[in-house]
């Protein structure tokens, strides 16, 4: 997997991860695995459908046609089972976080509460409150080394009259969970009951480790589509970020023109055609690519955890189920959070997130991004080593 070995120059290309650590952290002198984007290349089918369009020149205005959506619905079905019934039930955002809060905008009011599952991405938290929305928290817990939802608490959270809308994170970002389909069903079932839009984002959902099953909410039957919002997007899945397109999966009509409405007051329309042509290049033909990748990520998972299990044993690996983002619990160090990023920063010069940016139940772990070559992998557990040893 020679492709992945590659090692990238990225500071100089705008990148948020390696050029804005000096915003950020104060530094530029760290290795930075925070932000969630890969330092691989991607497909090369996307780039040269990229350079086709490039070189055709015009660049006028754009909208994604109905073969862009096609590849969508093939892409789904083929790579999670997931049958959406009509290519008019997607819609385009030009990234989920933007999504999110069309969604916040369109489907709640103002002062209304809106749930989530700390700790969670931090947008989670922002965009409700942004909007003039409350959050609503019932906060994961960690049992046996792995995230459980507390479904009293989250019923009794969703029973309140003011909640009106759930943001769900499958998988989840920071720790990689997949919700199972009987855990998706109870939630489902407690939304119905209790008339909560879902907005489920599934924007890891393709990058399912060791075989894991990714359940798209939506896939579970009738009544589940009519409650919820999907949020999907090639972004995370091939490195694509940067260009900025993701799509929005309403099945229900009266979701999606409301929706639809606020894109409208937003200006909010197509998709800018380098994303539109990477969009429809990647799940075209980005299987054999993808699949290439996911073991190359379980392996930078493998090397994590031996090093860590061997050289820091106070620290504790969250397996995740998909993506390549690693929740490290590192409460055993007894550091205050300040502590734990001035050793980070100075100590080991590295740059990750603080749990605290997830939100309650966030203290005390970072978060490590493995999208990267294994010489940058290695290099950043030394350093992870240095500052917690030091
Ligand atoms: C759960 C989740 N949603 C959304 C995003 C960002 O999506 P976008 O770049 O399309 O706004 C991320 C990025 O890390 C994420 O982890």
């Amino acid at each position: 997997m020679e492709i992945f070995e590659k090692l990238i120059t990225r500071t100089e290309t705008s990148s948020v991860k390696w050029d804005r650590t000096k915003e950020v952290f104060g530094t530029n002198d760290v290795l930075p695995m925070w932000v969630a984007d890969m330092d691989f290349e991607a497909p090369k089918e996307v780039t040269e459908a990229l350079l086709e369009r490039v070189r055709h020149g015009v660049f006028g205005y754009t909208f994604p046609r109905l073969d862009t959506k096609e590849a969508i619905m093939k892409w789904v079905k083929r790579k999670h089972h997931w049958e959406i019934s009509s290519e008019a039930d997607i819609l385009f955002s030009p990234g989920v976080v933007t999504a999110l809060s069309t969604a916040i905008q369109a489907l709640t009011n103002k002062g209304d509460k809106v749930l989530l599952q700390s700790p969670v991405y931090t947008p989670f938290f922002s965009m409700i409150e942004k909007n003039g929305r409350k959050v609503e928290n019932s906060p994961l817990y960690l049992h046996d080394n792995r995230y459980q939802i507390d479904f009293r608490d989250l019923e009794q959270k969703l029973s309140m009259p003011d909640v009106k809308m759930m943001l769900l994170c499958n998988p989840h970002n920071p720790s990689g969970r997949a919700w199972t389909k009987e855990e998706l069903q109870k939630i489902g079932d407690l939304c119905i009951k209790y008339e909560v839009i879902i907005v489920s984002d599934e924007i890891h959902s393709d990058l399912m480790l060791r075989g894991k099953i990714h359940v798209p909410f939506a896939s579970l039957g009738n009544s589940f589509s009519n409650q919820c919002i999907t949020c999907i997007a090639p972004s995370k899945t091939f490195n694509l970020a940067g260009l900025q397109a993701s799509a929005i999966i309403a099945e229900n009509k009266e979701l999606r023109e409301k929706i639809t409405t606020v894109q409208q007051q937003q200006g909010i329309g197509g998709l800018n055609a380098l994303g539109i042509t990477a969009m429809k290049a990647a799940y075209e033909q980005g299987d054999q690519w993808l699949e290439q990748l996911l073991l190359y990520l379980e392996e930078n998972a493998d090397i994590l955890t031996s090093f860590i299990e061997a050289r820091l044993p106070n620290v504790k690996v969250i397996r995740p189920d998909a993506s390549y983002l690693i929740w490290l619990d590192c409460r055993e160090l007894n550091l205050t959070e300040q502590e734990l990023t001035r050793k980070l920063l100075y100590d080991g010069k590295i740059a990750l997130e603080p749990g605290s940016k997830y939100g309650h139940g966030g203290h005390g772990f970072i978060r490590m991004n493995i999208g990267c070559p294994k010489s940058t992998l290695n290099e950043g557990l030394l350093r992870l080593e240095k500052a917690l040893n030091s």
